[in-house]
């Protein structure tokens, strides 16, 4: 299956990862639409003012707003490439509730489309990816996924850590993404079509 030339870009969770990934990504040309269940935070978004305090957030926010290349709504819409940013807590008994990423992944599959790329950036345990894939193979059986067709499949998946810290997040997010994309678990395919995504593909 050949990769869809990456244009379009949903990245679900709009919070410290995912709204200034969702800017620079607008930033960088990509038509982008960012996702929140929280409706205050979609609204206050669309206005191109964040609704975190993030050092330069709100410039490069509201240039990408006012562009058109970023809009923020509460369901996934189709898109050649998903980003998932949501919240992975810890539980009491220490360990990583995936709960959120799950729920991201149910809604997305509703609109994955073949040749589409997820990219898994949740800090989450060894084994998401291949919980991922089996999760979204039930939800949308006609596709196949790279733990079964590593070399060949309908879906690329890939996990993607996230090394962001307060303060330099929207400043450094592409040179981050650099370094993380060297990181990216996964079917090889799917590392190549990150690192497009990412327009890194000159750098590597
Ligand atoms: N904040 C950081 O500096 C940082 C650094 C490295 C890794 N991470 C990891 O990145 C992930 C996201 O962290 P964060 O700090 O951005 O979290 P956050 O709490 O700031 O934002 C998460 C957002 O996701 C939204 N959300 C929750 N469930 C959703 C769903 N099903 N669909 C759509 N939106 C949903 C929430 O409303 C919230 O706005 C976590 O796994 C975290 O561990 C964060």
């Amino acid at each position: 299956m050949q990769q869809t030339k990456i244009q379009s870009v949903c990245i679900v969770g709009l919070g410290y990862v995912g709204l200034p990934t969702a800017a620079t990504f607008a930033a960088r040309g990509f038509d982008v639409v960012g996702v929140d269940i929280n409706r205050d935070a979609v609204d206050r978004n669309n206005s191109g003012r964040a609704h975190i305090v993030e050092p330069d957030l709100d410039m490069v926010l509201g240039a990408a707003v006012k562009s058109g290349k970023l809009r923020a709504v509460t369901t996934p819409e189709t898109a050649d490439a998903f980003v998932v940013a949501v919240p992975t807590p810890i539980t009491h008994d220490h360990k990583a509730d995936i709960s959120a990423v799950e729920a991201a992944l149910k809604s997305i599959a509703t609109v994955l489309k073949r040749g589409g790329l997820i990219v898994i950036e949740s800090t989450s345990p060894v084994g998401t990816t291949e919980r991922a894939a089996a999760l979204l193979r039930k939800l949308r059986p006609e596709f196949t996924f790279p733990d079964t067709h590593p070399e060949q499949s309908d879906i690329l998946l890939a996990y993607c850590r996230n090394e962001s810290c307060r303060g330099a997040r929207c400043a450094s997010s592409l040179t981050m993404r650099a370094c993380s994309a060297d990181s990216t678990d996964g079917a090889p395919h799917a590392r190549k079509n990150c690192m497009r995504l990412l327009r890194l593909d000159r750098c590597g």
